[in-house]
């Protein structure tokens, strides 16, 4: 009787942890899937914050003007048929001797440069 039923024991107690086993995969695959969405919620949050309009709107438009037609700053339409990305770029990053700070879009100039030749 022992014997007989000894192999059925080892199969059951094998089966319980495999049960238990693959809960925890599953709790595992769970976080990971939280983390994602988590991840994927941010990675939006940032490009809605750190669109180039809204940072214009918060940190140019007082010199440039809310139509982009300037103020104490130049105009800024046409910005692209002036001057080339790379130029765009650098006078974001290091502003001008004319009045125009550098550093107001830290880790932004090249959306931020893009944006700006698309202003005609
Ligand atoms: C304190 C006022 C001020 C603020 C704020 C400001 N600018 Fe300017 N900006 C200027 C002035 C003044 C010039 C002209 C500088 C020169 O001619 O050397 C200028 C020049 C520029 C130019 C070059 C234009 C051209 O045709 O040569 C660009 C591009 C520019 N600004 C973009 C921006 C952006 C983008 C922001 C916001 C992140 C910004 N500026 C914020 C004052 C400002």
């Amino acid at each position: 009787m022992k014997n007989t039923a000894m192999p059925y024991l080892i199969i059951f107690a094998f089966g319980i942890v495999a049960i238990f086993f693959m809960s925890f995969i599953g709790l595992n695959n769970m976080d990971e899937i939280a983390a994602e969405k988590e991840g994927g919620g941010d990675k939006a949050e940032e490009q809605v914050a750190a669109s180039p309009e809204d940072t214009y709107k918060q940190s140019c438009i007082a010199c440039h003007g809310d139509q982009y037609q300037g103020a104490v700053g130049p105009a800024l339409t046409g910005t692209g048929d002036r001057h080339s990305k790379e130029e765009l770029v650098d006078i974001l990053t290091n502003g001008t001797a004319n009045g125009m700070p550098g550093g107001l879009v830290a880790g932004q100039e090249d959306a931020m440069a893009e944006w700006l030749m698309t202003l005609k």
